[in-house]
């Protein structure tokens, strides 16, 4: 195992603590001796799990685990007929240990850092990467320091990281301010960055790919629809879909779909544009604060994945990421945060726009849990009705409502 930068190709050995490429600057991949991993060796017969894939991941010895991964693939047929499509999946990746498909990341990330000899880890976050972080760093009993962007991650997440016991900072400037500062403190400071730009911690969230090819009983969808923010989620499942071509395990690769929310989109305009470069966001803004991020530090890859799939990206409004978290709770019952409804609301758009063929067979990917952002669902659904203790007043409020 070595890590390779994306550009220049110069290898490096895994030991080295390097989070970009010290002669281009280039993101690094984790890349492996595939012909002497021999996956079959696994149980491939036990529930799906991260570490059920262990020989593809890059830890040698006992992981940092809190039963993370092995999250269901749901099969939805009223969501499916609503938006117009045959087959439709969604993977909740909300019903991981802290709510978030970040787990994946994190049992992974912390495990290198206790091999590594790290004491302290950190990271910049709209939040779920500081949740992910705190509960991983106190079951390996570590230190972590979260950065978080003041007044602008939900309340369910900066909870989390302050009851595992993080050292939280809230700075006063946006996601892409406090990710430029955590890279600073990190080199100064010595701790262990587990921002997506750290290539190991992709390597658990390539899982969720091999979940999904798993769940389908070992096959593939058509397309995998993934919301995008950092970018580092969608490069990682598509790492994964590669990594079970070459060993045959599929065919075909998924057509990774990324989904952006208006406002916070620089990759869909690199896309839409045909470029190489993003033109960063100074001002990201949307509804959708997991995913309120400028300067996606896993553009390169993410446009990688998405062209090498023949797959696309779309622009959603918050308008329409409301209406899909509500489809998706009432017509499903899945409770998702606002980022994650992106995937389900780029679906419906790209199937009204006819780009998305109604025959075609999706996995829309939901990144986070619906009680990530309580003050969110307070303000987009109806309070609840207060009466007085009287059986009267229930049941006229109820058939005023029936009558509605
Ligand atoms: N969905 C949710 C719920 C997220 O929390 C994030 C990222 C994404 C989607 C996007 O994933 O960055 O890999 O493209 N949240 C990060 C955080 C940035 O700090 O929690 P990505």
């Amino acid at each position: 195992m070595f890590l390779e930068c994306i550009e220049c190709k110069t290898q490096y050995p895994d030991s080295e603590i390097i989070y970009r490429c010290p002669r281009c600057g280039g993101l690094l991949d984790v890349i492996y001796d595939y012909s002497n991993i021999d996956i079959s060796a696994q149980n491939l017969k036990q529930p799906p799990s991260v570490w059920k894939y262990r020989a593809l991941l890059p830890i040698k010895g006992e992981p940092v685990s809190l039963y993370e991964g092995g999250t269901p693939l749901y099969e939805c047929g009223r969501l499916a007929d609503e938006v117009g499509i045959r087959k439709l999946y969604v993977k909740h990746e909300g019903l991981n240990p802290s709510g978030s498909f970040k787990d994946r990341g994190m049992t992974v990330g912390v495990s290198k850092a206790l091999e590594l000899g790290m004491q302290t880890v950190a990271c910049a976050s709209t939040g779920n990467t500081s949740a992910s972080l705190a509960i991983y760093a106190a079951k390996a009993g570590i230190s972590a320091v979260v950065l978080l962007p003041t007044g602008k991650v939900a309340m369910g997440k900066v909870a989390q990281a302050l009851m595992h016991g993080a050292r939280v900072i809230s700075i006063k400037g946006n996601f892409d301010d406090v990710f430029q500062l955590v890279q600073e403190l990190c080199d100064q400071e010595g701790f262990y960055l587990l921002n997506s730009v750290n290539p190991f911690r992709l390597e658990g969230q390539k899982t969720i790919g091999f979940e999904i090819v798993d769940q389908l009983n070992w096959g593939v969808s058509d397309r995998v629809v993934v919301p995008v923010g950092n970018a580092g989620n969608i490069s990682a499942i598509h790492k994964g879909f590669v990594e079970f071509q070459k060993f045959d395990i599929i065919d075909e690769i998924p057509k990774m779909t990324g989904i952006q929310a208006e406002g916070a989109a620089p990759i869909v305009d690199a896309f839409k544009r045909g470029v190489k470069d993003i033109v960063p966001e100074p001002n990201p803004e949307t509804i959708a604060t997991a995913i309120r991020i400028g300067d996606p530090v896993n553009a390169p890859k993410a446009l990688r994945a998405i062209r090498n799939s023949g797959g696309m990206a779309e622009v959603v409004s918050d308008g329409e990421i409301i209406r899909a978290q509500k489809d998706l709770a009432k017509l499903e019952g899945i409770g998702v945060e606002p980022a994650s409804a992106s995937s389900i609301a780029g679906l419906r758009k790209l199937v009204e726009q006819g780009i998305i063929d109604g025959d075609e067979c999706v996995v829309c990917v939901t990144t986070g849990h619906l009680l990530k952002d309580p003050e969110e669902i307070m303000r987009v659904c109806d309070k609840p009705i207060e009466v007085e203790a009287d059986i009267r007043a229930i049941k006229k409020v109820l058939s005023e409502r029936i009558s509605k």
